[in-house]
């Protein structure tokens, strides 16, 4: 069973959420507490709030989170339009270059817009495109008035959507639900005011903290319902990130497998490599179904940097964080951010985990916890480099949430403090 309080883990893969037993798939979108009798309101306890409009805006949360993954760089956002208490619209921004999720329930809902109520979990847009910005859209359909989550910290936006609106009359209320939406847009607002993607640390272990044998052998750590929750992670973020001696020794295809045949979904794969010495028949490089970009520091051999531009996949070379060449990891993740990337996904090893961990470069971390004992002091365990000194050192470290997936246990925390 999932953890139905706090933070259920549930909430971020897919399995299992209690209370929205119609759409397993949306279920584990958001953490819900069933007996509230509402969608994505959790953290949504303000007593100035409606339990009205706590309900829209937790459905417009949930429509942002049912796109999670799939819009960057631009926001997951979701939008609900109400007239006379029943929905008349709903909508959610599908993919950068298309239709804001505001334009869609406008659509939807027609004539039925005027004098409606918008629940939008992000600030409408201000700036002029291909397409009038969004709270002109809303202004010029009629909408009596608009309730958002969260002011969207892009500087074109910043308070200038609410702006148009309120000039024109239309009723404004901002932080519904802020709480919720700012979980569901992490990603898009860590991009925004750092610079950098929103970082989850992935990691199937033992209970005795091994992500592999001391041979090196580790893909079948868990088991088949903790590994569908990994494909939901990844469905979630946009790029997938390993190290070299990952792909050296599990040639994994880091793709999105919930599908049937011929159903795999891509996203970015990034591989960090000091000496791109890497195995240029690694699937990763060859399957196609999403680019693959090498990241090196100053020592990357040249003629391998060649080898893998004939295979299309993309080397770049990082400023070096020491005399050794290793990719300065704030340097990685700021082209990352340049690129689009949103929400990035770490999946190991414990070489590699350990350079975003020294770095407080980590927003989340998913342990899954499979009963099984491995022993060795070679084998590996899943933070590697040179760990701290002292205990006071340490990262500390607060639980969001746990759950069980057959026989495995996941654990969630984030850093109680970051610098990063
Ligand atoms: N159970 C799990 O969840 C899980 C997940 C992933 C991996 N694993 C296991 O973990 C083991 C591998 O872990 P590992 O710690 O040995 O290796 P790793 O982290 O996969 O890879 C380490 C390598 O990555 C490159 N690298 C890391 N940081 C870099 C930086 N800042 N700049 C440039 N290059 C950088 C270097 O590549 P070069 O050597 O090319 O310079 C380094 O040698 C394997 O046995 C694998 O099966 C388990």
């Amino acid at each position: 069973m999932a953890d139905a309080k706090g933070l259920g883990a549930s909430a971020y893969f897919g399995v299992g959420a209690p209370g929205y037993p119609t759409f397993p798939g949306l279920a584990p979108l958001l953490p819900l507490p069933a007996a509230a009798g509402a969608v994505g309101t959790d953290g949504c306890d303000d007593p100035d709030v409606s339990p009205l409009d706590r309900h829209f805006m937790g459905f417009a949360i949930s429509l942002a989170a049912a796109v999670e993954g799939q819009t960057a760089p631009n926001p997951n956002v979701g939008c609900v339009l109400v007239r006379d208490g029943r929905i008349v619209g709903i909508g959610a921004h599908l993919r950068t270059g298309e239709p804001h999720a505001e334009v869609h329930a406008l659509r939807m809902a027609g004539e039925a817009a005027r004098g409606a109520t918008c629940y939008v979990t992000l600030e409408p847009c201000s700036h002029w495109g291909r397409t009038p910005p969004c709270a002109v859209a809303l202004r010029d359909a009629g909408v009596r008035r608009v309730v958002v989550a969260l002011r969207d910290p892009n500087p074109l936006v910043a308070g200038e959507g609410l702006r148009i609106l309120r000039e024109a009359g239309v009723e404004v209320q901002e932080g519904v639900c802020a709480q919720a939406a700012r979980r569901v847009h992490a990603a898009y607002l860590t991009r925004v005011e750092r610079g950098r993607p929103w970082v989850t640390v992935k990691v199937a272990m033992t209970l005795d903290g091994k992500i592999a044998t001391r041979t090196g052998e580790s893909r079948t750590i868990t088991g088949g319902e903790a590994l569908r929750a990994v494909h939901y992670l990844r469905l979630r973020h946009d790029a997938v990130l390993v190290g070299a001696n990952t792909v050296r020794r599990d040639n994994p295809r880091l793709t999105v497998r919930l599908g049937g045949e011929g159903q795999e979904i891509g996203k970015l794969r990034v591989v960090l490599s000091r000496s791109l010495d890497l195995p240029a028949d690694a699937d990763l490089f060859r399957d196609g179904l999403a680019p693959a970009l090498v990241a090196t520091g100053t020592e990357g051999d040249r003629e391998a940097e060649r080898r893998l531009g004939d295979l299309r996949v993309e080397v770049v070379r990082l400023p070096a964080e020491d005399a050794e060449g290793e990719v300065d990891i704030p340097a990685l993740l700021a082209l990352l951010a340049e690129r689009g990337v949103n929400a990035l996904l770490v999946e190991g090893g414990g070489e590699t985990i350990a350079r975003f961990v020294s770095r407080r470069l980590v927003d989340r971390f998913v342990v899954f916890v499979a009963p099984r004992l491995l022993g060795g002091r070679e084998a590996p365990g899943w933070l590697a480099g040179e760990g701290v000194a002292a205990l006071a050192e340490g990262l500390p470290l607060e639980w969001e949430g746990t759950a069980r997936f057959g026989a495995d246990f996941v654990f969630v925390g984030r850093p109680t403090s970051q610098d990063g």
